[in-house]
């Protein structure tokens, strides 16, 4: 299935990566988290380098840090991502990325609306920034990590407010992407229905 793509655009820690990985399994389609690009720029702007400099030089190594889960990172990386010339040195890569035979999942928060706006299947998954936050919140502090709930959910808000602002590929549904949001729904659920709405565009 020679570049079949399933794009999952949506805000922090709404279940994009869970997804993604359950349908990419399903499937036997690659996998990628495009927020690790973003984030392995941020961690190289947090050593000291430019942004744009850290884009273009970007290597796949660079994406095996174990260090770009944290908060800092993230903060560092959205900052990053309103750069138009850093979004423009990571375009390529995702769309070989997309294009490689036997289909991917890129996941992110401009796949279906700027990197793959022909993927046959788009979903934008979304949840409330409580929710979002109380996950996050979850899995930092089971990694150690010293935060608050109210700290983490001042940071998710600070981050969607960016990612949804800025000028440049916004954070925001693609017109024709599928509406998830896994506040009310599990994660199974959403997990079920993007393998279903899947299945059913590659016998289109
Ligand atoms: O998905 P994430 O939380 O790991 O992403 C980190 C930041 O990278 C996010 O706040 C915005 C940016 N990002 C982006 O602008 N475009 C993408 N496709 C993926 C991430």
């Amino acid at each position: 299935m020679l570049g079949f793509t399933v794009a999952i655009d949506g805000p922090a820690a709404a279940g994009k990566g869970t997804v993604g990985r359950a349908v990419a399994a399903h499937f036997g389609f690659a996998h990628l988290d495009t927020g690790l690009l973003y984030r392995a720029v941020g961690a190289k702007v947090l050593e000291g380098m430019t942004a744009e400099e850290a884009a273009l030089t970007l290597q796949a190594d660079d994406l095996e840090n174990d260090q770009l889960r944290t908060n800092a990172v993230a903060e560092a990386a959205s900052r990053a991502a309103a750069i138009p010339a850093v979004r423009a040195a990571l375009v390529d890569f995702q769309h070989s990325f997309a294009m490689r035979a036997g289909g991917a999942v890129l996941d992110g928060r401009d796949i279906g609306t700027v990197i793959c706006p022909d993927a046959p299947v788009k979903l934008f998954i979304t949840a409330t920034p409580e929710v979002r936050a109380q996950r996050r919140f979850a899995e930092l502090s089971a990694k150690g990590a010293e935060v608050t709930l109210e700290g983490v959910l001042a940071d998710v808000q600070a981050r969607d407010a960016r990612d949804s602002t800025r000028a440049e590929a916004p954070l925001k549904p693609a017109e024709d992407a599928e509406l998830m949001d896994t506040s009310t729904m599990d994660i199974e659920t959403a997990v079920a229905r993007a393998i279903e709405l899947v299945a059913a565009r590659r016998r289109d």
